[in-house]
């Protein structure tokens, strides 16, 4: 089929969804601070995206695995700039520059034999070797994320303050604050869809955003980090305003933000941070000792909510990009 690949020696052979646990140890063995979640990532597999193209492999040395490798892009028709990512991890004993840039080159390949004309990569800002092998093969960095965690211990009373502030605030402004399960309203998936559409475009990108179906949000209030009742929504009347969600990896890993939003006629009011506060109270209630969230570097008013409620930098991510 030509989808065996051999590059020195290396061999990436494509990656069914039984694969997906061994891809979350590998990251989990290459990054312990970040444990990997095997469940989410099987459900993520076997869960395609009608707009993306993903070709997933395993890489294996004589038999025996020894990482995962991916080569993805939008689907062209709905992102014509034809922005390619290659990602992949190896096991610790296995990873060096040299062969990080094989796994690279490998995926490269690929992505730019199915029409690929800028290429994508990430690392984390503490991960100098990954750094080193995107850097050798004339990558240059594009824009950072910050990421963050959240003592929910240390800063329990000021954030069980701030969630009752904020509380008050919105029945203040009458914006009802409720989570999805208590929400009955038939077409709240679809709202939610089209708030998230609109605010994804206000998120700083240098790649053109890819348009989300409304399946998607289906397919991920249904993946087992999503919990319904801890999915917190903002209404104003029929319309829903924000929302903001944390993911609550079932196997193993840090709780963290998938993603806040509000609608652009609310903004400035408090909606988000008030959805924030109700997430981490919820998981303070729930006993998780700490949380951690991300954004791109350049979106200013979530890094002030963030840094306002006690989240204190960790490493992030840098976004590196080439052309073809
Ligand atoms: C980020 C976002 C959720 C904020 O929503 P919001 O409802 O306006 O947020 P709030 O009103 O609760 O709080 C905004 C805070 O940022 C501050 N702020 C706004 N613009 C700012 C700027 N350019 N620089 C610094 N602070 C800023 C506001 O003053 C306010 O601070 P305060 O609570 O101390 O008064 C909203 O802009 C959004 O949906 N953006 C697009 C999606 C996105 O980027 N999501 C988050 C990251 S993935």
């Amino acid at each position: 089929m030509g989808d065996t690949v051999t590059r020195t020696d290396f061999a990436f052979s494509p990656a069914i969804t039984d694969d997906a646990a061994f891809a979350a140890d590998v990251d989990t063995a290459v990054r312990p601070s970040s444990p990997r979640d095997p469940m989410v990532y099987q459900y993520w597999w076997s869960h395609p995206d009608e707009n993306w193209a993903i070709n997933r492999f395993i890489v294996s040395r004589g038999g025996r695995r020894v990482g995962h490798a991916s080569s993805e892009h939008a689907r062209w028709e709905v992102q014509p700039e034809r922005y390619g990512t290659v990602g992949g991890e190896l096991l610790p004993m296995e990873r060096t520059q040299t062969t990080l840039g094989a796994l690279f080159e490998a995926m490269e390949k690929r992505v730019v034999a199915d029409g690929a004309r800028v290429l994508g990569v990430y690392a984390y800002e503490n991960d100098p070797l990954r750094i080193a092998a995107i850097e050798a093969r004339g990558y240059k960095e594009d824009r950072r994320s910050r990421r963050w965690e959240l003592d929910l211990f240390a800063n329990r009373e000021k954030l069980l303050a701030m969630a009752e502030i904020s509380r008050e605030r919105m029945r203040r402004e009458g914006v009802r604050i409720l989570t999805l399960a208590q929400d009955d309203d038939p077409s709240v998936i679809e709202k939610v869809w089209r708030l998230s559409e609109e605010a994804g475009d206000d998120v700083p990108t240098t790649e053109p955003r890819v348009p989300e179906e409304m399946a998607a949000y289906a397919r991920w209030v249904n993946a087992p980090e999503i919990h319904r009742d801890r999915f917190w929504l903002a209404r104003l009347g029929e319309a829903v305003v924000g929302l903001s969600v944390l993911g609550y990896p079932p196997v193993r890993g840090i709780v963290g933000t998938e993603w806040t939003a509000t609608a652009r006629s609310v903004r400035g009011r408090g909606v988000a941070r008030a959805l924030k506060c109700e997430t981490v109270a919820q998981a303070i209630a729930l006993g998780v000792d700490r949380v951690r969230t991300g954004n791109d570097a350049a979106n200013d008013p979530i890094l002030h909510i963030n840094e306002t409620m006690g989240y204190k930098l960790i490493p992030g991510g840098i976004h590196y990009l080439r052309p073809v």
